[in-house]
């Protein structure tokens, strides 16, 4: 009997309307546009405003309309959704649950994963798990934040890295030689005071004094977790290639987690991957979280051909870092 694989069968995505510049963040700290592309490659990011809509199933939901409208599938066929996020709508209940109720995937069991900035990868080997055990034959993967709750716009160290939005993929069962076909996951908890919100949590639970503080924002060490980034996912990446006898010349595109054009630029280069089959959007969207890589698929779909060889990296708070190797399952229609 072949092996039962699970695959991307569509694509769904959505970024908010207002697109805050670094025109308009000049105004807000001591920055400049050229400060800003430089270092980290951005020009501007998408912000969910209040007169839009509120919280990531706003988000989800309209992620999720775009892939219904693409890729015909009937609702009630969905059994799980798998939700990665680090800005759920509520601490409770979860998000993916919202967002399955709103879009009529009501016979989907439902649950949110926290895993930062490589919820993604993190949600997808879930599912592929649920899937290659035989018990389940469609979930539905949704990650995205709305990293701008989060972001300090007095701190000019971090409120210009982050932006707003959400990807979803439909992943299912299949026996052709396309789909997931490897992943390395990693962890290391032992210096989450380098990228973390404080407050909040049920360690430190949010109070007069912590909001005071603006505990409830995300501080970050640029610095050391621009190094943990490049050496971790350069070293996932290396060995997802080499165990899976992958080149530079096999591998079709790459899909980084966008933080930052120059950790972008330093994981191709050593990977061996001209700059033409990597996906960059940072520059119109930030970083969005978990949301980076699903938006990169969701811009790229017209252009991914069956077959094509991707891998997918991220990097994030924990830390948490890892590689997907997966080969696309369709041609664009
Ligand atoms: O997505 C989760 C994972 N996150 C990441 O992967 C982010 C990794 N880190 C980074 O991308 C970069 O470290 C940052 C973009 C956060 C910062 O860039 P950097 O080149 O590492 O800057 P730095 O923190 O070393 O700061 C260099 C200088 C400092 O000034 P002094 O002390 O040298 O005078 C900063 O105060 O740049 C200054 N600076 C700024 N200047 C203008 C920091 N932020 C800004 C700013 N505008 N926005």
């Amino acid at each position: 009997m072949s092996k039962v694989r699970a695959v991307i069968t569509g694509v769904g995505g959505y970024v908010p309307n207002y697109r805050l510049t670094n025109a308009e963040l000049e105004k807000m700290v001591d920055t400049s546009d050229e400060w800003i592309l430089q270092r980290i490659g951005i020009k501007e990011r998408r912000i969910l405003k209040p007169e839009e809509g509120r919280g990531i199933s706003y988000l989800a939901v309209k992620a999720v309309e775009d892939l219904k409208r693409k890729h015909d599938f009937d609702p009630l066929s969905v059994e799980a959704v798998v939700f990665a996020t680090s800005t759920p709508d509520y601490i409770l209940p979860n998000s993916a649950a919202l967002t399955a109720y709103r879009t009529g995937l009501t016979r989907a069991f439902c649950f949110d994963i926290e895993a930062a900035c490589s919820g993604f990868i993190y949600a997808l080997e879930v599912a592929e798990g649920f899937i290659t055990s035989g018990k389940y034959k469609k979930v539905l993967v949704i990650a995205g934040d709305i990293l701008s709750i989060l972001a300090n716009y007095q701190d000019r160290n971090t409120c210009p890295i982050f932006g707003d939005g959400c990807g979803c993929v439909m992943l299912e069962a299949t026996t052709e030689e396309v789909g997931m076909m490897d992943s390395i996951l990693r962890s290391d908890g032992s210096i989450p005071e380098h990228l973390h919100v404080a407050a909040g949590g049920s360690f430190r639970p949010t109070s007069h004094e912590t909001v005071d503080q603006r505990q409830h924002y995300i501080y970050q060490e640029g610095r050391v977790v621009f190094k943990h980034a490049v050496s971790n996912m350069v070293s996932v990446c290396e060995e997802i290639a080499k165990r899976n006898n992958l080149t530079g010349q096999d591998i079709d595109w790459i899909v980084p987690h966008q933080a930052n054009l120059r950790i972008i630029d330093a994981v191709a280069q050593r990977l061996d991957v001209s700059r033409e089959k990597v996906m960059i959007n940072i520059e119109k969207f930030g970083n969005t979280s978990a949301g980076t890589i699903p938006i990169c698929l969701w811009e790229w779909e017209p252009r991914l051909r069956k077959g094509d060889n991707i891998i997918l990296t991220a990097f994030g708070a924990g830390f948490t870092w890892g590689a997907t190797y997966l080969k696309w399952g369709y041609d664009p229609t």
